[in-house]
């Protein structure tokens, strides 16, 4: 059972929200987290990367072997993993198939120089057939992150380029298992072994285009087994392309330990909306020897159980459930009384949706004319123009580095919107709709018609990509940059 005597009296919580219940040891919401654990000697971690089409037989894929696109030979999805202070050292070689298909890997979350971030034309040149790319840097923050194709995003990511990428370093306390569990949809035809469409007119103009296969892991049928009775850290990574997920945990005790890799001060899970690129850090108590718990994502009715963790082995101490937090960030605090204010608007555009054809050949045709200007959504008014990045318009904002900057992020549609901020953290500070713990995101996610407040310091130079995540929404306009200098 949770340790009553801990929680906070009076903190509200809310179905689509977060229970903000702090547990024992001083950790209360506001109170401080432990300090940063000091960087490692620096080694340097080199992951194999290669962008190819590799036919493979997930799990979930019922012994079909699907035209994936993947960044390695080994298992889905690759896992890099570094201590705080290591460098990670990657020549990304693309080897998709076709004369046209370029790519490029961003690091989603990292805050790293500007030209490491992955974002072709805007801070480097796309990676084109046969060509190889550089990335090197040395990830400032602990946590649960993870990397993807920022090309032709909706396919490329939709097929599978993506990878998980942990950062060590943060905890104060030993766990009894460490797992991550990749989240995700695949458009899929079962019966032909073919992919369905990433990305539809209709689609992109509402909620997005759904996969039809629900998948953990690459399963449909994910068990994780646990030691039994005892702590263990769940990192949750939603790489899906469009679904926002509501997770909550069945039959055990979990507790929220980090939102987006960085730490917050532990509190109770009762559910959290977990929207595409958005991670969460859970610590469970695992169930007895036997014992069966659930991952589950409530947003939809049915339950769906995304997977079944199983106690085994002889059972843990037994003590009441409380667990430590993570060291802290290392996020700059914004001070929020000399902040600039800005108010960002994500709204639906003019849908100038010509043509109007779910046909991928067509479009594909339609799009090399330069015909199809479909411009569902927008920043501010403005629509990012074409759909993909070569293009470049002026940036949404100009910020002063090193200033601090509160910013209103509206959303004026009834559709969700989960805003994404590269080589940045937001300290995200208040909803007019939702009870939400203070906390800090790469990715904020906005339901209908919600407004929320964050606030950051403007402390990395360059040219940063502010979209939505829902990624036919991010090739439908809703996408932009702000420039730090
Ligand atoms: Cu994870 Cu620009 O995206
Ligand atoms: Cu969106």
């Amino acid at each position: 059972m949770l340790t009553r005597r801990h929680f906070l009296a009076g903190t509200a919580c809310l179905a689509s929200g977060a229970a903000v219940a702090g547990f024992g040891r001083g950790t209360a919401m506001g109170s401080p987290l432990p300090a940063p654990a000091d960087p490692s000697a620096g080694s340097v971690v080199r992951p194999d990367l290669t962008a190819a089409e590799r036919p493979t037989a997930l799990p979930c894929f019922a012994g079909h072997r699907m035209p994936m696109w993947t960044f390695s030979d080994g298992a889905w999805p690759p896992v890099a993993r570094l201590s705080l202070g290591d460098r990670l050292d990657v020549l990304l070689e693309n080897s998709l198939p076709g004369e046209t298909e370029h790519t490029s890997i961003h690091w989603h979350g990292i805050r790293l120089p500007n030209d490491q971030d992955g974002v072709p034309y805007l801070v480097q040149p796309p990676v084109e057939p046969g060509q190889r790319f550089r990335y090197s840097f040395v990830p400032p923050d602990t946590g649960t992150f993870f990397f993807h194709t920022h090309c032709n995003t909706a396919e490329q990511l939709g097929r599978g380029l993506v990878g998980v990428l942990i950062v060590d370093g943060d905890t104060t306390e030993p766990y009894a298992a460490d797992e991550t569990v990749l989240l995700c949809d695949w458009p899929i035809d079962l019966d032909n072994g073919t992919f369905r469409s990433f990305s539809t007119t209709r689609g992109a103009s509402k909620a997005g285009t759904y996969g039809n296969l629900r998948s953990a892991n690459g399963s449909t049928d994910t068990e994780i087994r646990l030691p039994a009775s005892a702590d263990c850290r769940l990192r949750l990574i939603n790489s899906d392309r469009t679904r926002v997920m509501e997770i909550a945990i069945e039959d055990a005790d979990a507790a929220v330990i980090a939102i987006d890799g960085i730490a917050v001060p532990p509190f109770a899970l009762t559910s959290w909306l977990l929207a595409p690129a958005g991670r969460l850090d859970l610590v469970i108590r695992s169930p007895r020897e036997g014992g069966v718990a659930r991952l589950v994502d409530r947003r939809v009715d049915p339950v769906v159980a995304l997977a079944r963790l199983v106690g085994a082995g002889p059972a843990g101490s037994g003590e009441a459930f409380d667990p430590r937090p993570l060291r802290a960030g290392r996020i700059a605090e914004p001070d929020l009384a000399s902040a600039e204010r800005l108010t960002f608007s994500f709204a639906a555009g003019k849908g100038t949706a010509l043509p109007v054809t779910d046909d991928p050949v067509e479009r594909m045709l339609l799009g090399s004319l330069c015909l199809s200007t479909d411009a569902f959504w927008t920043i501010n008014g403005v629509e990012w123009p074409g759909r993909d990045h070569a293009v470049i318009p002026p940036p949404l904002a100009v910020l002063r580095q090193g200033r601090s900057y509160v910013l209103t992020l509206e959303n004026a549609s009834q559709i969700m919107h989960p805003i994404h901020i590269h080589g940045h953290s937001f300290k995200v500070l208040s909803s007019n709709k939702r009870d939400i713990p203070v906390h800090h995101a790469d990715t904020v996610l906005l339901m209908p018609e919600e407004t929320v407040e964050v606030a950051f310091v403007a402390d990395n130079p360059g040219k940063w990509m502010f979209h939505c995540h829902v990624i036919e929404h991010q090739e439908t306009g809703m996408m932009g940059y702000v420039e730090v200098a």
